[in-house]
């Protein structure tokens, strides 16, 4: 083998070899301190969806509820990712349809049936919270 050919071989194999330590920053898994920013995000705007909902603000509403389907999704992949965790993953699916439930109702002016989703996300943190808080 003429040496050119197996330096680039050698250089082809360094990039297939350190390629996914390249993309390790971008794709890294999420980690506790960032759950805990989101749950801090999830926890106001739970209660702010209930308030922009309660005086019919439906841009408000569908903002909050935009963002809570946003962190819901972030907390279902986080609990996918953990693994043995499956009643976290489904509460975090429920959660996040039910925020987005809210946007389709503020939408079509019903501001009861997105008052109760609302309620029902913010009832649910606790069956997450007894089973999985605080992280073992
Ligand atoms: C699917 C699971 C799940 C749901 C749903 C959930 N949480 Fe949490 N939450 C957790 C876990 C797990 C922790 C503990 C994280 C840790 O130990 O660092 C936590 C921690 C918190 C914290 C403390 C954050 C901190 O800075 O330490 C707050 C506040 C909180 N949750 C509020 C809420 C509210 C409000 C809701 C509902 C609107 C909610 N959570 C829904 C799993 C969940």
């Amino acid at each position: 083998m003429p040496a050119m050919s197996r330096l680039s071989l050698a250089a082809g194999l360094a990039a297939v070899v350190l390629a996914p330590f390249a993309c390790v920053p971008l794709a890294r898994a999420a980690s506790v301190l960032d759950f805990d920013v989101w749950m801090r995000a999830i926890d106001k705007r739970s209660v702010a969806v209930q308030k922009s909902i309660a005086r019919r603000d439906a841009v408000a509403a569908r903002a909050d509820a935009q963002e809570i389907e946003r962190l819901y999704a972030l907390m279902q992949t986080y609990f996918v990712d953990a693994g043995n965790a499956s009643d976290a993953v489904q509460i975090s699916r429920d959660g996040k349809d039910l925020a987005s439930s809210i946007t389709g109702l503020v939408d079509a002016q019903d501001f009861d049936g997105a008052s109760q989703a609302a309620l029902r996300i913010a009832q649910a943190c606790n069956d997450c919270h007894d089973a999985y808080k605080p992280f073992k």
